[in-house]
């Protein structure tokens, strides 16, 4: 009797272990964006270190998707930048209160911060380098950042080649922060299949792709994962809902998903 259970308590503290070391290395290569049900889609979280590209319409959720990735990050302790070319502080804070994100209060402990750039200041930045972002990033230990919008950076660039080498610049250097970012692109892809800056597509680790359609009287919310770089992730297009606590992405099956 006595042995049996002795044999029980060793395979349940191996298991232990197992799960342990599995769990480990998880959160090693993984950066859970907390967003509720959307870290199933991707295996478990973004790549740590990766640059991911969130594109979607005016109005289709990238601001406040990008935001919970920080908050969620922030409420572990994790320190986080947004770097911003649209929103303005003051109106963006008192929007984000009302899913309970004390921006404030964030930014008063050191785990937020909050940058106003310009596009062609970042232009100059990675022609010279260096530069604000930087200097955050590396000196209060940044480990989550977001660019909100990339749009009109890509747009101080009319030939495809330049956006191109803009691209790959932006890219080289996000990839040298060594953070994991997200970038937001507004794109409406209820009219196109495409994206305009092929670039982008290339350069980028994953893209996100949300849409904010009419469907018969109402409009509804759904997004799916493009690509995700050396991930096996969900080829389905969700519905998800923007509530009192910001994004949940419903798991459930959409059968007549409908662009327009
Ligand atoms: N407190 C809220 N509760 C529910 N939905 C909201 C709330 N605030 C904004 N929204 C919805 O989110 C949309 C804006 O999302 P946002 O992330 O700013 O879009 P984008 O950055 O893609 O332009 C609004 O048009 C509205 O439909
Ligand atoms: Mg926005």
């Amino acid at each position: 009797m006595k042995k049996r259970a002795h044999k029980k308590m060793t395979r349940m503290r191996n298991k232990k272990k197992l799960v342990k070391i599995e769990s480990k290395k998880a959160t090693l290569k993984k950066v859970q964006t907390y967003i509720p049900n959307f870290d199933k889609l991707i295996g478990g979280g973004f790549e740590k270190s990766s640059a991911n590209i969130i594109v979607g319409g005016a109005g289709s959720g990238k601001t406040i998707f990008a935001t919970q990735f920080l908050v969620g990050g922030m409420k572990k302790g994790e320190k986080c930048l947004y770097v911003t070319f649209e929103e303005k502080k003051e109106q963006f804070y008192k929007n984000m209160l009302k899913f309970g994100w004390n921006l404030e209060e964030y930014e008063k402990k050191d785990l937020f911060t909050f940058l106003e750039y310009s596009p062609v200041k970042v232009k100059t930045m990675l022609d010279e380098g260096g530069g604000t972002i930087e200097t955050a990033i590396l000196h209060k230990g940044i480990t989550r950042v977001v660019i909100d919008s990339i749009t009109s950076f890509a747009l101080l660039f009319d030939k495809e080649i330049e956006r191109r080498e803009a691209a790959l610049n932006l890219f080289n250097m996000i990839g040298g922060w060594n953070c994991t970012s997200l970038l937001t692109l507004e794109e409406d892809l209820t009219e196109t299949k495409e994206l305009t800056s092929k670039a982008i597509e290339f350069e980028s680790d994953s893209i996100i792709l949300i849409y904010f359609p009419s469907e018969k009287g109402e409009r509804n919310r759904y997004l799916e994962i493009l690509k995700m770089r050396g991930v096996k992730h969900s080829k389905q297009v969700h519905r998800f809902e923007i509530g009192k606590s910001g994004i949940s992405v419903s798991l459930r099956k959409v059968n007549n998903f409908n662009r327009k």
